[in-house]
């Protein structure tokens, strides 16, 4: 028998306030087919005052927990990927814990920009089959919208506010049973910080920055990495991409998504897309597109669904799924 790590409940959230092409092409110069054909975005939800990373997080969480059956109290882990925590101190997910009434169980935040639900799926696929955890809110939630600079039509037409969660379970199964997480594969290369960062921090400016980021470079790797990490994920499971039911990747950009998919050789309609309607929402991008393509019942149990994601560091990785 061995340990394996089941998604039993997704769960997601988004602000309610939405944010047109049109309406942004009245603050920058750009158009509603400039946004469309260079990115396939349409529109993206933008949080209000008061609506954070953890008012967004736990509304995610509480609906994941319902999908699940259980509550809260059934939880021993909460990890939180996120770029734009509440605060510097303490971690968003500790907030988390408190505002589910958990007074068990330890709490933290990872930290991958965009590439962060992978890192957060795999930290909790390890802790649950070394025995640590028992089941875990793995949760991706941003406010992007507040480290925008609004003024910069390259990256201010990009970003999204959201969140979405997974409930992890630990579950026995018979050794030569395939289920549940079957790998994740992590990489970085902090040479290439440049060309996709924050330009401040609490260590170094002591204030948040904005996003900076040379989209063309970030593109080229995009397409490279994402497709050698998927491929990565494939071989390691002894499977090929045909064998594939879904592929949920990060919501960057259509072309991104497009390019990906042509190299995988998967059909248009096996790629779960959100990005039109919540643009690119960082760490919370994955688990919202998962969210949505099972509550819609695209994703069925037995299937295998493959994610993927690049983000700021460079970080990027890859979660092969049997649902
Ligand atoms: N509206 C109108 N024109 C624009 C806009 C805009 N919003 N933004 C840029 N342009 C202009 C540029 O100024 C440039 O004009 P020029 O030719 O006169 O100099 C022209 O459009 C082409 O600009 P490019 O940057 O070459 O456009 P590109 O086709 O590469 O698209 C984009 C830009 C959408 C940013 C693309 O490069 C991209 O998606 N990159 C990847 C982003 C990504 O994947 N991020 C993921 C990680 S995010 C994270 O981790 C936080």
């Amino acid at each position: 028998m061995a340990i394996v790590s089941r998604i039993i409940g997704t769960g997601s959230h988004l602000p309610d306030k939405v944010l047109t092409n049109v309406e942004l092409s009245k603050m920058v110069d750009t158009t509603d087919d400039w946004i469309i054909d260079r990115t396939g975005i349409r529109e993206r939800r933008i949080c209000k005052e008061g609506e954070t990373t953890s008012v967004l997080a736990l509304q995610a969480a509480e609906n994941a927990l319902e999908a699940a059956g259980i509550t809260a109290q059934d939880i021993d882990q909460v990890i939180v990927a996120t770029t734009t925590p509440d605060s510097t101190f303490p971690s968003t997910a500790t907030k988390v814990q408190a505002m589910l009434g958990m007074d068990h169980g330890f709490a933290f935040d990872v930290q991958a920009v965009c590439s962060g639900f992978i890192f957060a799926l795999s930290i909790a696929d390890n802790a649950i089959r070394a025995g640590q955890s028992k089941r875990i809110l793995v949760i991706g939630s941003e406010v992007f919208s507040r480290i925008i600079d609004w003024t910069d039509r390259t990256t201010c037409v990009l970003f999204g506010d959201g969140a979405g969660a997974v409930v992890v379970e630990a579950q026995e199964v018979a050794d030569d049973q395939k289920v549940g997480i079957l790998s994740t594969h992590l990489h970085s290369d902090g040479k290439l910080r440049e060309i996709l960062y924050c330009d401040g921090g609490p260590g170094s400016t002591a204030t948040t920055g904005h996003v900076r980021m040379l989209g063309r470079e970030v593109f080229r790797h995009a397409v490279t990495n994402l497709a050698a990490v998927a491929n990565e994920a494939l071989e390691a499971n002894g499977l090929e991409a045909k064998d594939l039911d879904w592929l949920v990747p990060h919501q960057a950009n259509k072309r991104i998504l497009d390019g990906t998919a042509k190299k995988l050789g998967l059909r248009e309609d096996q790629v779960v897309i959100t990005l039109d309607r919540h643009a690119n929402t960082s760490a919370a991008s994955i688990p919202l597109a998962l969210d949505e393509a099972v509550r819609d019942g695209r994703i069925k149990e037995g299937q295998y669904v493959l994610t993927e994601a690049m983000g700021g560091g460079l970080t990027w990785g890859s979660a092969l799924i049997r649902w």
